[in-house]
């Protein structure tokens, strides 16, 4: 498949055009990014490990019968995928208190809430991706709550094959973040990528964490971390 123009530039992925306007190549860089682009640094290789790492997990939920947007890893950095209609909400899933939702609300990182979270933002890039609510984004034309709720029941079903997949290797599944799309004939499907760069994933038996954060907090090993996640999959999904 021919890479054609480039389509759009993100902070870890380009995008880029093929001969079949219904596909493209998504190319997985280096890059590493936290604090909206305030971070910013290289990390040789990590490109080619979540490129690796989210091709096996897509695979994995459609063979759980996930609908999503991707059809195939065709290089070491990069993958052919539907195009899509991106819908600018990013869903967050939390099955343990972490992050953004510890320092807001004052709550101990590791804490097991009684109920999985979802939180929305609204991505967009000068807004800083602020977090957001059902009505709000009803109201700013971003989703009915008839998608709002298709939503929810992905990212929920999402999260049960994920937490089953990632308990088999020895790992919490503490959150993660999705992002929707809509295909030409106007299914919804999972889009984007998860990796440890949009999720948190931490050691069960040592609570090490192998994921985004050993970059947010200066923590080292991170390429490690990455390699230790994909070999970890590995021994688990049947490559298709
Ligand atoms: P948070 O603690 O910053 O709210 O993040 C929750 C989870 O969602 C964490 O696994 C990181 C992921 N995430 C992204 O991948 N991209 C984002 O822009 C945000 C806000 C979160």
């Amino acid at each position: 498949m021919q890479q054609r123009e480039i389509l759009y530039e993100g902070k870890t992925k380009q995008l880029f055009q093929t001969e079949d306007p219904e596909l493209i190549l998504i190319h997985y860089m280096d890059t590493a990014t936290a604090f909206n682009n305030i971070k910013l640094a290289t990390i040789e290789n990590k490109g080619i490990l979540n490129n690796k790492i989210s091709s096996l997990v897509f695979e994995y939920l459609a063979q759980k019968g996930i609908r999503t947007h991707y059809v195939k890893m065709v290089g070491d950095r990069d993958q052919l995928c539907r195009r899509v209609r991106i819908i600018p909400l990013e869903v967050i899933v939390r099955n343990v208190i972490a992050g953004s939702m510890a320092h807001r609300l004052g709550l101990e990182e590791g804490t097991k809430p009684s109920n999985v979270i979802f939180d929305i933002c609204y991505k967009n890039d000068d807004l800083g991706d602020p977090l957001i609510n059902d009505h709000h984004a009803v109201a700013l034309g971003l989703v009915s709550y008839d998608e709002l709720n298709r939503i929810y029941a992905m990212a929920s079903e999402i999260n049960h094959v994920l937490i089953e997949l990632f308990d088999r290797v020895n790992i919490t599944l503490v959150d993660f973040k999705v992002e929707f799309g809509y295909t030409p004939d106007g299914e919804i499907v999972l889009a984007d990528e998860i990796s440890p760069d949009t999720s948190r994933l931490w050691d069960k038996g040592t609570n090490e964490r192998l994921d985004r954060d050993r970059f947010r907090r200066d923590m080292g090993r991170i390429r490690e971390a990455y390699g230790e996640i994909l070999a970890r999959l590995e021994r688990v999904i049947e490559k298709q």
